[in-house]
């Protein structure tokens, strides 16, 4: 039989399948409007990731690990021994405990894969799982994807309408608030320090009211603590898991990326107790069997050698150089800011900034919070660009986030130099 050559319609064939609505729920289809469209020469201090090259020797590693047959194929899905012996070797300390790098330690694909296979091993249809706003925005489809709900707990900012700075440890837990977000279905609480894109440092004080709820009502705590080693300012990073009885129910979440300048190589750990770190293997197995094997490698080079070169510390300095940039530039504005303990970013507080309401918004900014009229005319007119914040909040609390801009100093410093020149030109929109 002859293939009819006849069009097989007029009608629009671009949509014929829906695609599922969890993409919506999961706010997964959000357009970046702060990237999207901006002017190419635009400095992006929006996007938390550097402009710089992982450590020389640890990229020497990925190079040797390529150049053998071994790290080219599959790994076991726990992760390469190499790396988990080098995860064992650098946490033990940190932890106070002995890991057993067969059932304590899970290496994941960044550690966005990791929480997600998380939440696929232990979230059942309906589970709550409270987060703190401003929260990390992969949380929420990683949650509404698994069928789990998420619970948005706020941190408050900062009060008063005085100019210079605050620090991040102002901004606050309201723990009725916190106890009253808990139901019946509450499965599951993320607690994120240092935390993007407050950059708090939560107090131990903090963190054992945490840790009593979560005993009282039974809760998972997954402690996201990928920028462990970007503390200033002599603060102390605390581990919940290290809390009386804590090590039980918490998963702690970490990431090479941001370790070692490498958020592209996607090579991330879990850290918990067997009851944990086994379902979730089972979890990640099946959704990416095992994790790019070199790179593995590389990761493990990194810890092996990092206390012995100082890496951490200098690493921290550096990055506290950058910060000085910005902050020295907006404390010379007269800008309010949120000094961050930790973490590469630093809320721009920009309810003092004026802007002209007719200006040439593109559809996508207006229909949005103040923040992105203000980040959208920041990246235009001073050619810096930064994240609305209110992007990190639901609809119902959108309007705190409303008053900051995120930008990140996870960049050069000559970029960082060139961004504060650049902010000059912002002194005549300051009210
Ligand atoms: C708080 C937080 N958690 C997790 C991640 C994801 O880390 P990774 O790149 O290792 O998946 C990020 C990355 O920005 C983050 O800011």
């Amino acid at each position: 039989m002859a293939l009819s050559t006849k069009p097989i319609a007029t009608k629009d064939r671009s949509n014929l399948i829906p695609f599922s609505s969890r993409l919506r729920e999961g706010r997964a289809l959000a357009q970046d409007v702060c990237v999207a469209n901006l002017p190419a020469d635009c400095i992006n201090l929006g996007q938390g990731y550097m402009n710089f090259p992982p450590p020389q020797w640890v990229t020497a590693a990925a190079e040797e690990a390529l150049r053998a047959v071994a790290p080219n194929h599959y790994s076991h899905p726990r992760g390469r021994i190499r790396l988990r012996e080098a995860l064992k070797g650098f946490y033990d300390p940190l932890f106070h405990r002995s890991l057993d790098v067969e059932s304590e330690i899970l290496v994941t694909s960044g550690a966005n894969e990791g929480q997600y296979s998380v939440f696929t091993a232990f979230l059942e249809h309906g589970d709550e799982v409270i987060m703190f706003e401003p929260f990390f925005d992969q949380y929420l489809p990683s949650v509404t994807f698994n069928g789990g709900k998420p619970i948005y707990v706020p941190l408050h900012p900062p009060g008063g309408t005085q100019k210079g700075k605050d620090s991040s440890n102002d901004w606050t837990i309201d723990f009725d608030e916190l106890r009253r977000a808990i139901t019946p279905r509450t499965k599951m609480i993320i607690v994120n320090t240092p935390h993007n894109p407050v950059g708090k440092v939560f107090r131990k004080s903090e963190l054992e009211v945490i840790a009593a709820l979560a005993e009282e009502f039974n809760l998972l705590v997954m402690s996201d603590e990928v920028y462990d080693c970007l503390v200033f300012d002599g603060k102390e990073h605390v581990r919940i898991a290290n809390l009386p009885g804590m090590w039980d129910r918490t998963v702690t979440v970490g990431s090479a990326g941001k370790a070692f300048a490498a958020t592209g190589w996607r090579v991330g750990w879990l850290i918990g107790p067997p009851s944990i770190i086994q379902p979730t293997l089972a979890a990640t197995t099946r959704i990416v069997f095992c994790t790019n094997s070199p790179l593995q490698e590389a990761a493990a080079a990194g810890l092996e050698q990092a206390r012995e070169r100082k890496f951490f510390e200098t690493q921290r300095d550096e990055y506290a150089e950058r910060r000085a940039v910005l902050t020295d530039t907006f404390d010379k504005l007269g800008l309010r800011y949120t000094m961050p303990e930790g973490s590469y970013f630093i809320l721009l507080d920009i309810s003092n900034v004026e802007f002209p309401e007719d200006y040439p918004f593109p559809p996508s900014v207006l229909g949005r919070g103040r923040d992105f009229r203000a980040c959208w005319f920041i990246a235009l007119e001073v050619g810096v660009s930064s994240i609305p914040v209110s992007e990190f909040y639901c609809e119902d609390h959108a309007n705190i986030g409303e008053a900051y801009a995120r930008f990140a100093f996870c960049k050069d410093l000559a970029t960082l130099r060139k961004a504060a020149e650049r902010f000059q030109k912002l002194k005549k929109y300051i009210k």
